[in-house]
């Protein structure tokens, strides 16, 4: 059901873990499946002067194919600025994995949106100018994650307090 690719990172996922005081965390959820991830990021400058992703690990409470998923993402990202990260999309995802099943399509959306997320803490918090496509984004995660809360309170807290460990 699952092309190699998917396997070989859902197996042997890269980045699984946590950063101690990471410098943006991206936390989202999907409203149908109820799976949540977490992303955090290390930001350093380059040469240039242009913030990198110098560190990058995720947590995710999901499938199989947010697990993989979030692994490649991850291993693209690591060492490029956040504009070139930001320019990855979930279609870029599918096609390094092929054949990923039609139901499973929005699992590759949990990564990027984890990831938008942690760059718009990181804009925010050190007051740098945010795109609209970014709030966005941001909103709608926002919102998501509001109504998942609601639906699923307990779970929620449960996860947050194992996340916290
Ligand atoms: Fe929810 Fe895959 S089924 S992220």
């Amino acid at each position: 059901m699952y092309s190699k690719e998917v396997l070989k990172h859902f197996k042997s996922p890269k980045n699984v873990g946590k950063i101690k005081n990471p410098d943006a965390l991206g936390k989202v959820g999907n409203l149908t499946c109820g799976d949540i991830m977490y992303l955090y990021l290390k930001i350093s400058k380059n040469k240039s002067g242009k913030e990198i992703i110098k560190d990058i690990k995720f947590e995710t409470f999901g499938c199989t194919v947010a697990i993989a998923n979030t692994s490649l993402l991850t291993t693209m990202i690591k060492g490029k600025t956040l504009d070139r990260a930001l320019k990855v999309t979930k279609d870029d995802l599918i096609k390094k994995f092929k054949n990923v099943p039609l139901i499973k399509v929005h699992c590759s959306l949990l990564a990027i949106d984890a990831l938008s997320e942690a760059i718009y803490d990181y804009y925010k918090k050190h007051g740098k100018k945010i795109s609209s496509e970014l709030e966005e984004k941001h909103k709608r995660a926002e919102k998501v994650g509001e109504e998942l809360h609601h639906r699923h309170s307990e779970i929620v807290e449960l996860e947050e307090e194992l996340h916290k460990k």
